[in-house]
């Protein structure tokens, strides 16, 4: 595990709580950079596993591979539907807070675990922060959609990671003082990690040539629904007739997604999910990705590999318009991979999503700081240097 920088003021035992709650892969990769930076700042800090995900796979590898600091807690909730998996998050999470008292709850995204404790700390009077605030597929049958829009509700502070986060945010009613723009940290991780992504040993391992295609699978509309994924199967199928395919399987599509023939083949190799640095290894050196994920599209827009989302609607624009990524249907996805196979990456704005730039970890780390202080950071004063706050 890699160690931290060390901090300019170790904290003391009576100094205020930042207790950050975790769950889900997704949720590490955002929460690492954010732990470094205010442990740079010397604040006093906690991680609450809440076990959501559980597979070494989906959680240590995560840990190791970010550097993470070991959990003080980790609930061991599991899995099960959303009313049986958020009841036990909501029992969980209440005990913990109110062991530990913290003077702010961090939460990131918009899985299970981040609606919980959002829940438990306002009913507890806990300041929160949300990082990731304001994304909006506009798409309420997705269950993230209900926990982002609940979340940004009843959040103290809101971090955006993109422009159009702000106004989805005021458009809702959230006060703009409340709200900072801060960048993305899940491409700060991707930044800390860029020395380390190496395809060569991954496509060794994995029995891979140069030219492939990376493709990952998860949300429920994609998978849990023989009819559509017997339609996504067949869709990557055909694109695997034109380059090698190889699919990290999260668990969630492992039944049904084999069901409707996504099977190891000649050109088509399944594996089981991969950890971080290995996976964005593979991503970095491939001629294609297709994903339903969120925040392998903001990777892909970084890395500069096309990407195909095989979704109606992104919560993340952004990486259309200023990324390698196209929203595409199952049918549509054949003839899409064709042409981003023969045209490249090319991006609409010709330009990276602004503030994607590996400091956004540090700028929440400054209004936390600044916050904990009794100082309510304005929007704009974050970028400021620390010595003038
Ligand atoms: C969750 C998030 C989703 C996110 C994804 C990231 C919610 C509502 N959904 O979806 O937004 O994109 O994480 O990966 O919070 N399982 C295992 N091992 C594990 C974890 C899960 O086998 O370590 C299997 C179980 O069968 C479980 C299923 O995966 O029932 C789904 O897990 P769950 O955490 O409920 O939701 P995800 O689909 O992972
Ligand atoms: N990821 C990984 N191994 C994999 C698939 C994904 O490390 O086999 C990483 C990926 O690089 C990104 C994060 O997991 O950082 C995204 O998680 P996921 O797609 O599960 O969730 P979403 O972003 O859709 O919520």
């Amino acid at each position: 595990m890699r160690d931290y920088a060390p901090t300019e003021t170790a904290p003391a035992p009576e100094d205020p709580l930042v207790l950050h709650v975790l769950g889900a892969r997704p949720n590490f990769v955002k929460a690492a950079p954010v732990v470094r930076a205010l442990t740079e700042v010397g604040v006093r800090q906690g991680i609450v596993h809440t076990g959501q995900h559980y597979d070494a796979l989906m959680s240590d590898v995560f840990f190791a591979d970010l550097g993470l600091p070991e959990p003080i807690a980790n609930l061991g909730v599991g899995s099960g539907s959303h009313a049986r998996q958020t009841a036990a998050l909501l029992t969980g999470l209440e005990e913990v807070v109110l062991e530990h008292r913290p003077a702010l709850v961090v939460v990131y995204g918009d899985v299970n675990s981040t609606l919980a404790a959002i829940l438990v700390c306002a009913k507890l009077q806990v300041p929160t922060a949300h990082v990731e605030a304001g994304l909006r597929s506009f798409d309420r049958g997705m269950p993230e959609e209900v926990n982002r829009v609940v979340t940004d509700a009843l959040s103290d502070i809101l971090f955006a990671t993109s422009s159009d986060a702000l106004s989805h945010l005021a458009n809702e009613g959230v006060d703009p003082a409340r709200v900072h723009l801060v960048g993305n940290p899940m491409i700060d991780s991707l930044f800390s990690a860029l020395d380390r992504l190496d395809p060569a040993p991954v496509r060794a391992r994995l029995g891979l040539g140069e030219r492939y295609a990376v493709a990952t699978l998860h949300r429920p509309a994609n998978v849990d629904d023989p009819a559509a994924a017997k339609e996504l199967v067949d869709a990557v199928l055909a694109v695997s007739e034109r380059l090698p395919v190889v699919v990290p399987l999260h668990p969630r599509g492992r039944t049904r997604l084999a069901e409707a023939g996504l099977v190891d083949g000649e050109r088509l190799s399944i594996v089981d999910p991969l950890g971080y640095v290995d996976f964005l290894s593979l991503v970095r050196g491939a001629a294609l990705v297709v994903t339903d994920s969120g925040g392998v599209q903001e990777e892909t827009t970084m890395l500069g590999v096309p990407c195909l989302t095989v979704r109606p609607n992104t919560e993340r624009p952004v990486t259309v318009t200023h990324g390698t990524n196209r929203l595409v249907t199952p049918a549509g996805l054949p003839a899409a991979a064709d042409r981003a196979l023969a045209g490249g990456a090319a991006t609409p704005s010709g330009e990276l999503p602004p503030l994607w730039d590996g400091k956004a970890g540090p700028r929440i780390a400054r209004v936390i700081e600044a916050w904990l202080g009794g100082r309510n950071l304005s929007p704009a004063a974050q970028n400021e240097p620390r010595d003038a706050l």
